[in-house]
């Protein structure tokens, strides 16, 4: 049996959808189980990650665990977990952490908050591999309500280029590492296949969706304002935004040959991924304007 944390997120579901399809017998940890809307067959654990009693609960009859844990509390989280699993005799654990992290003058506080979680789980003793992906292609879900609204992409540090990777494509490295042999100890970066700008994303999407789209360069204070606007606390949004400044860096835009060595399959690409997600995106209505031209 494999515990999936995380399994109501981005990474997590797909992860799951990969591993029913395997054949694996899956229970999941979610804060809200009779929401999570998961297939059918996978047990539902109702559980916080900061709570080391549910956590040890759910940890019961357990050989390997996909520990994903978010933000301030990812020391203090993948800590619980990593214990349980150590006691519990799980033989095998899969960190999802960030690519920054291996980036050694990186000191903002998300790869800090991994680094302190991949040493918490090293120091476990359980058999472990470590994933870090680089920026998630997802994210561009974030610009769906302005180009749903009026066709327009606001994001700063235009010059910057990330090497964005499909959730997916990280869920199948997880779960080769979970499923096969040959991948304890083992510390894999992810990338896609193409460093990126937002501009450049922007016109991936135009094409897709088969209708012009604008991209406005924003601030570093706006885009904080608009992560804020989401409700996400203070703390957070100054880490998320330390990140997103790092894609003027070259470490994000360097492409790892990872997800093809270990999947067997190339990454998918942000054509792909839009394709695969263009109705969060939106239809263009006959005769709107822009107010951005
Ligand atoms: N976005 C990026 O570009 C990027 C890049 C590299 C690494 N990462 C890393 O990826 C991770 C986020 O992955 P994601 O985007 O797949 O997550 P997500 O979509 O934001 O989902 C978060 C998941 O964590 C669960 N969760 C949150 N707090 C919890 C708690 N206290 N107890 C139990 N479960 C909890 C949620 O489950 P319930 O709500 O059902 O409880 C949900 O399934 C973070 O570690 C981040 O640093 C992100």
């Amino acid at each position: 049996m494999i515990l999936v944390t995380g399994a109501t997120g981005t990474v997590g579901r797909a992860l799951v959808d990969q591993l029913v399809e395997a054949g694996a017998r899956v229970r999941a940890v979610s804060r809200r189980p009779a929401e999570a809307g998961l297939p059918a067959g996978v047990e539902v654990v109702g559980a916080d990650l900061g709570d080391p009693v549910a956590v040890a609960g759910a940890m019961q009859g357990i050989e390997r665990v996909f520990l994903l844990s978010s933000g301030p509390e990812i020391p203090e989280h993948d800590g619980i977990l990593a214990k349980a699993a150590a006691t519990a005799g799980v033989t095998r654990l899969v960190k999802l952490s960030s690519g920054r992290t291996g980036d050694d003058a990186a000191t903002d506080p998300i790869p800090t908050w991994h680094r302190a979680g991949e040493q918490a789980v090293e120091a476990s003793g359980v058999p472990w591999t470590i994933v870090r992906p680089l920026g998630f292609m997802s994210n561009a879900l974030h610009w769906a309500g302005s180009i749903r609204d009026h066709d327009t992409v606001y994001a700063a540090f235009g010059q910057g280029r990330i090497a964005v990777v499909d959730p997916r494509d990280i869920a199948a490295v997880a779960a080769v590492a979970l499923l096969g042999e040959g991948h304890d100890g083992r510390t894999y970066t992810l990338s896609g296949s193409q460093p990126l700008s937002p501009g450049e994303q922007t016109e991936i999407l135009a094409e897709v969706l088969g209708r012009p789209l604008h991209y406005v360069e924003v601030s570093p204070e706006q885009a904080r304002s608009a992560i804020l606007d989401h409700g996400v606390p203070a703390e957070l949004a100054d880490a998320i935004m330390a990140l997103r400044a790092t894609a003027l860096e070259s470490f994000t835009s360097v492409v790892y040959p990872t997800v093809q060595d270990v999947t067997g399959s190339a990454p998918r690409t942000f054509a792909q991924w839009a394709a695969d997600h263009a109705a969060a995106f939106g239809q263009a209505l006959p005769g709107r304007t822009s107010p951005v031209s």
